[in-house]
């Protein structure tokens, strides 16, 4: 009797532990394994969550750090998205026992700075965004581990600096978003293993030099959007070395120093099949001063006509010079005919008489 009493109470409890595994603040929807804990006001990382959950939404909450193995309970993670908080500390070996992980979104943080160990036990990731954050600078092998990483994004940071080999071993990925950053230069070496890669975006930087070999290694680049930097001029080899079926460049929105040089190079990349100068017709010039904000389309044809002009003066003068020499020659051999001539009859003369 007192038995059958308790039992409903058991079920009652059980079931209510059952309630307690999603946290307070985040909607758990067990059969799609699914935890939403988006929007929440969230300071710190949930309580309990349901072990299998393979999505996790922590987006647009107020978490500030991220500590070593963070997401220990939720082994299964597929989806993590923790962008719009306010993180500025990432543990090294936050992610670590993520092995399923695919995708792991943390833009809009304020991520300065990512440890040695920022990728641990992230190797199955596909996707990573760490767009409108605050890095400054990309270290040499920094991304480790990210072997199978297809799309990395790194737009809108404040990033100076990348390293050599920064992108070492991610030979899979496809898409590389650095847009809005503020990079100077391209150096060699930067862009190594980045054999897969399709699409390149570094509009929005300062970028005024790049090393002629840098694109070199990207053998399957179809995009290669570099509008709104500081060029003023190019080399013909720096895209020349770009070994590809094909590849759209964009190069609008930057100063061009519009030259006889910067025509002929830009003449023989129109020159080369495999490469497609989509936005030729919005290029316009910053330099010299005569041609400031013409289009460079409009005042290709004339920039290499001063040269032109010397090279006919130089030509012309040349060709004068030779036909002188030669009348000159001709005008003495005849001279000297007519000299023999004259002696030849001189001599018969007096020998006649
Ligand atoms: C975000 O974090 C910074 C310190 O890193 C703190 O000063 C600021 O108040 C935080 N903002 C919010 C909305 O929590
Ligand atoms: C990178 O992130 C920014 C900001 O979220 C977004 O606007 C942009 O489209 C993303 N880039 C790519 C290639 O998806
Ligand atoms: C050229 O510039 C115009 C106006 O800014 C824009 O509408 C057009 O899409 C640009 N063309 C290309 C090929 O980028």
């Amino acid at each position: 009797m007192r038995l059958l009493w308790v039992l409903p109470l058991l079920v009652e409890a059980q079931n209510k532990s059952f309630l307690h595994r999603c946290a307070l603040g985040c909607d758990c929807q067990e059969e799609l394994k699914q935890a939403n804990c988006a929007r929440g006001l969230l300071r710190h990382l949930p309580g309990p969550l349901p072990p299998l959950t393979e999505h996790l939404d922590l987006s647009q909450n107020q978490l500030s750090h991220l500590p070593r193995r963070a997401f220990l309970s939720t082994r299964r993670l597929k989806t993590l998205l923790l962008n719009d908080n306010n993180i500025s500390s990432v543990a090294d070996g936050a992610f670590s026992p993520l092995e399923s992980l695919l995708k792991l979104d943390l833009s809009r943080n304020r991520v300065a700075a990512l440890g040695a160990g920022f990728t641990l036990g992230l190797g199955s990731l596909r996707e990573l965004a760490l767009a409108e954050n605050r890095l400054t600078a990309l270290r040499s092998h920094g991304f480790q581990h990210l072997d199978g990483l297809l799309r990395l994004n790194l737009s809108h940071n404040a990033i100076g600096q990348v390293q050599v080999r920064a992108f070492g071993c991610m030979s899979t990925l496809r898409q590389l978003d650095l847009e809005g950053n503020r990079l100077r230069a391209l150096g060699s070496g930067v862009f190594t293993m980045l054999k897969s890669l399709e699409v390149l975006r570094l509009q929005g930087n300062n970028i005024s030099h790049i090393d002629i070999g840098v694109f070199t290694p990207l053998t399957s680049l179809a995009l290669l959007n570099l509008a709104c930097n500081q060029l003023s001029k190019i080399h013909f080899k720096t895209f020349l070395s770009l070994h590809t079926y094909s590849t759209h460049i964009l190069l609008e929105d930057n100063p061009w120093h519009c030259d006889c040089d910067l025509q002929r190079v830009f003449r023989k990349l129109g020159s080369v099949r495999r490469l497609f100068l989509d936005d030729y017709s919005n290029l316009s010039c910053a330099e010299p001063p005569e041609l400031r904000g013409y289009q460079l389309m409009e005042v290709d044809a004339e920039l290499c006509i001063a040269e032109t002009v010397t090279v006919l003066i130089i030509t012309v003068t040349v060709l004068i010079t030779v036909v002188a020499a030669i009348l000159m020659a001709e005008r003495k051999r005849k001279s000297r005919k007519k000299e023999k001539h004259w002696t030849d009859g001189a001599s018969q003369m007096s020998y006649d008489s």
